[in-house]
C-alpha cells in the first residue's frame, strides 16, 4: 500500500529504537533498569482517584462531552493559572481543555501553517513538536542549543528567508531534554522577536512545578520561585502572539490520564478548538473531575512530587560524580542530560544500545531529540535512589 509522504519522517522514533533495545536485553536475560522513559513512577493523589472512580458511576458523565460541558475544567484552570502568576484569563475564550499538553503541540500547526511555512522548534526537543509540523506538511527551522548559551536558542541566528516564511515559533522551559530553565528576559525577548515578525509564540509548560529552588526549605514548595521558572504569559500578559500549554501528567502524576490544557491568545485558542473539533470529542468527563480535584485541591502530592524527584536528582548526580562523569546538577524536570565521554561523542544511540544491552539500564539518545542532542544521553529519575545507585555502578562497568 502506499501512505502519504507526511509519514516519513514519523518513521524513526527515539522512543520506539529504544523499545526494540529494551525488548532484546529482555531476551537475553538483563534486569531493566529503564531510565529511558519520563513517565512519572508516581501514584496520581487519592481525592483524584476517589473523584473518578465517582465519576464512573454517574450515567450522566458517560456520553459525549462538548465544550460547554467542559466549563468547570476551563474554571479550575484558569483559577489555577490566576493563582499560580497573577494573569487573569478568561475561561470562555483563553482555556482550552487538551488531552495532553503532545496533543496540543501535536495539533496547532495544522491551525498555524500552510504546506512550506517554517516552524522555528528548539534542537533538540520534545518529538511531537516535530511531529506535528510534519503532519501539517510544514518545514522545520530547528533553533540548536549549545551548552554556552545555557541552552537558549539565539534568534538573531535565524536566517531572514527563513523568517519570512515562518508561522510559529515553539519553546519549552524547563526543558525536556537539557534541563535547562529560562529567565523571564529570555520570554520577553522571544515575545518582542515574534511580535516583530508576526509569528506565533507557543510554549509547551509541562516542568512548571518541578522545580528545585537553591534553598532547600523553599524548594519543597510547589513553583516556589517564580523569577526562576516563569509564564511565557508574564512576558506578554495582553496575550499578544502566545499561548502556553500544560498537563497533569509531570505535577499531578497523571501522564495516562491524558489531560492537559490551553492558555493564551484567543484567536490561538479558537484556532486549535476548530482543529480539534475535527478530531476528538474532549477528554472523559470523569477525567475533567478528576483533574478539577488536582487542580483545586489539596497540592500536597506536588510536593512530594518535587522533593522526590530533587533528591533522586542528588543521588544520581553524586553517584555520577563519584565515577568520575562530570554532570552539572539541574534547576528543573525529571531529567539528567549527561555530555558523553568522547569515545561515543558521536553516536548516543550506539551507546544507549549497546549499554542496554550490557547493563540492562536503558536511557535516552541524545540525538533522538534532534540534531543538536547529539553527544548527550538523557536518564529520566523515575526510580527509587537504590535503583539509580545501581544503575550508576553498572554504567561505571560499562564505560
Ligand atoms: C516537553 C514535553 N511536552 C509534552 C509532553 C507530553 O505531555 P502529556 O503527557 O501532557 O502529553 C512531555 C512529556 O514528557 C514533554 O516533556
Amino acid at each position: 500500500m502506499e501512505f502519504a509522504k507526511r509519514l516519513q519522517p514519523l518513521q524513526s522514533n527515539v522512543f520506539a529504537d529504544m523499545d526494540r533495545a529494551k525488548a532484546v536485553a529482555l531476551a537475553a536475560g538483563r534486569e531493566l533498569i529503564d531510565l529511558s522513559l519520563g513517565s512519572s513512577d508516581l501514584p496520581a493523589s487519592a481525592h483524584v482517584i476517589e473523584a473518578i472512580a465517582q465519576s464512573l458511576y454517574d450515567p450522566s458523565t458517560h456520553g459525549y462531552l462538548l465544550f460547554h460541558g467542559t466549563q468547570g475544567f476551563r474554571q479550575a484552570a484558569a483559577n489555577w493559572y490566576e493563582k499560580k502568576f497573577g494573569i487573569k484569563v478568561d475561561p470562555e475564550t483563553e482555556v482550552l481543555p487538551l488531552i495532553g499538553s503532545q496533543e496540543g503541540t501535536a495539533h496547532l500547526p495544522l491551525a498555524l501553517l500552510n504546506p512550506g511555512d517554517f516552524a522555528l522548534l528548539l534542537d533538540p526537543g520534545y518529538p511531537s513538536h516535530a511531529g506535528g509540523v510534519y503532519l501539517a506538511s510544514g518545514q522545520i527551522y530547528p533553533m540548536p542549543l549549545r551548552a554556552e548559551n545555557d541552552f537558549l536558542p539565539v534568534f538573531n541566528d535565524i536566517p531572514a528567508p527563513v523568517l519570512a516564511q515562518s508561522r510559529m515559533m515553539v519553546l519549552s522551559y524547563p526543558h525536556n531534554p537539557t534541563s535547562a530553565i529560562a529567565p523571564l528576559a529570555f520570554f520577553q525577548e522571544a515575545v518582542a522577536f515574534c511580535q516583530q515578525h508576526n509569528i506565533a509564540l507557543v510554549h509547551d509548560f509541562p516542568y512548571v512545578d518541578l522545580v528545585f529552588a537553591e534553598d532547600q526549605n523553599r524548594g519543597l514548595l510547589i513553583n516556589s520561585d517564580l523569577s526562576l521558572v516563569p509564564s511565557i504569559l508574564q512576558a506578554d500578559p495582553d496575550k499578544s502572539i502566545s499561548i502556553e500549554l500544560f498537563t497533569l501528567s509531570k505535577s499531578y502524576n497523571m501522564g495516562g490520564f491524558r489531560i492537559g490544557y490551553a492558555i493564551g491568545n484567543a484567536e490561538l485558542i479558537r484556532a486549535l478548538r476548530q482543529v480539534k473539533a475535527a478530531v476528538d470529542f474532549n477528554q472523559y468527563r470523569g477525567i475533567l473531575n478528576g483533574a478539577i480535584a488536582a487542580l483545586s485541591g489539596p497540592q500536597i502530592g506536588v510536593e512530594k512530587a518535587v522533593a522526590t524527584f530533587r533528591q533522586r536528582r542528588d543521588t544520581f548526580i553524586s553517584a555520577l560524580h563519584r565515577i568520575g562523569w562530570q554532570v552539572p546538577t539541574p534547576k528543573a524536570t525529571m531529567y539528567i542530560w549527561a555530555k558523553l565521554p568522547t569515545t561515543w561523542s558521536h553516536n548516543s544511540q550506539e551507546f544507549c544500545t549497546q549499554l542496554v544491552k550490557k547493563t540492562g539500564v536503558a536511557a535516552a539518545p541524545g540525538a533522538g531529540f534532534g540534531k543538536s542532542g547529539e553527544g548527550y544521553v538523557r536518564f529520566a529519575l523515575v526510580h527509587e535512589p537504590p535503583i539509580l545507585e545501581t544503575a550508576v555502578e553498572r554504567i561505571a562497568e560499562f564505560l
